[in-house]
């Protein structure tokens, strides 16, 4: 369904006033399948977000290729939608108001906008909150926002970068768990970049592990866990515990390597 093939990006940078060239990816090749939870594990700079942000067509590659459902990915489009490591919200709007300013983005009527809002604030909990303004908010309830604006427009598929990467563990494992609800119900496909092998084991199907920069696919590995997944007797199963720690020996090598 999204078909990365030989994905491919370098950026120009000039340093101390000299033109220079930094590889980001190289020839990324990976197949996700409908409704599969993907996630995306490096090291740091390794083009996570760069990857993530072709797929999203923000920015285009300068090699290979990006396909969704056959069709190849030139701009952003009503399929996919991105939740951010930064939450991202509009500061001047209200919670409700930052989930509506999507909807009027992709053209949906006014009259309907105030509704489907408030739907999927209840999906993440926050039905209360919709009148408070982000800095009103804690960290968790900020990226639960950004999760229902992201979900609203009913994307195909959801980028997420690092969602939960700057808010308590507590929250952090709260977080995940309603992500898998909300997975779970509406069957999106989701790539998700995180640091935390625990994280990825945990929510997902498949882990793909990526080389230091430029970024390569190291490897690619299965998520035998059943589902649904309770939080804390899936992580203290041997298997769950097997696998992060094989991810972490994949991730140390995947470090070291050169090109
Ligand atoms: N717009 C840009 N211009 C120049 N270099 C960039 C740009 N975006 C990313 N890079 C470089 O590409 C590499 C990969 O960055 P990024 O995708 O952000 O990595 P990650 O998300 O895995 O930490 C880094 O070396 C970064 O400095
Ligand atoms: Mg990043």
């Amino acid at each position: 369904m999204v078909e990365l093939q030989k994905v491919s990006k370098t950026f120009q940078k000039v340093v101390k006033e000299k033109p220079m060239e930094v590889k980001a990816l190289a020839e990324v090749d990976l197949s996700i399948r409908e409704k599969e939870f993907v996630s995306v594990i490096g090291p740091s700079g390794c083009g996570k977000t760069t990857l993530l942000r072709i797929i999203d067509g923000l920015i285009p590659c300068d090699g290979g290729q990006v396909l969704i459902n056959g069709k190849k990915v030139t701009e952003p489009g009503p399929d996919r939608a991105v939740v951010f490591q930064t939450f991202a919200l509009l500061p001047w709007r209200t919670v409700l108001g930052n989930v509506e300013f999507s909807l009027e983005l992709r053209g949906i009527p006014k009259d309907q906008r105030a509704q489907i809002a408030r739907t999927y604030l209840e999906h993440v909990g926050l039905s209360e909150f919709e009148d408070h303004f982000p800095h009103e908010l804690s960290g968790g309830m900020q990226q639960r926002a950004g999760l229902a604006r992201a979900l609203a427009v009913n994307p195909l598929i959801l980028l997420m970068d690092e969602p939960f990467g700057s808010v308590d563990a507590q929250t952090r494992q709260l977080l995940q768990e309603e992500l898998l609800e909300l997975w779970q119900r509406e069957k999106k496909t989701v790539i998700f970049v995180t640091h935390s092998m625990d994280e990825a084991v945990y929510l997902s199907d498949r882990v793909v592990v990526m080389t230091r920069r430029p970024g390569q696919v190291a490897e690619i590995l299965d998520v035998p866990l059943a589902r649904p997944r309770i939080a804390n007797d899936v992580r203290r199963s041997k298997e769950f515990v097997e696998l992060t720690n094989y991810i972490w020996e994949s991730l140390k090598k995947a470090m070291d390597k050169r090109q």
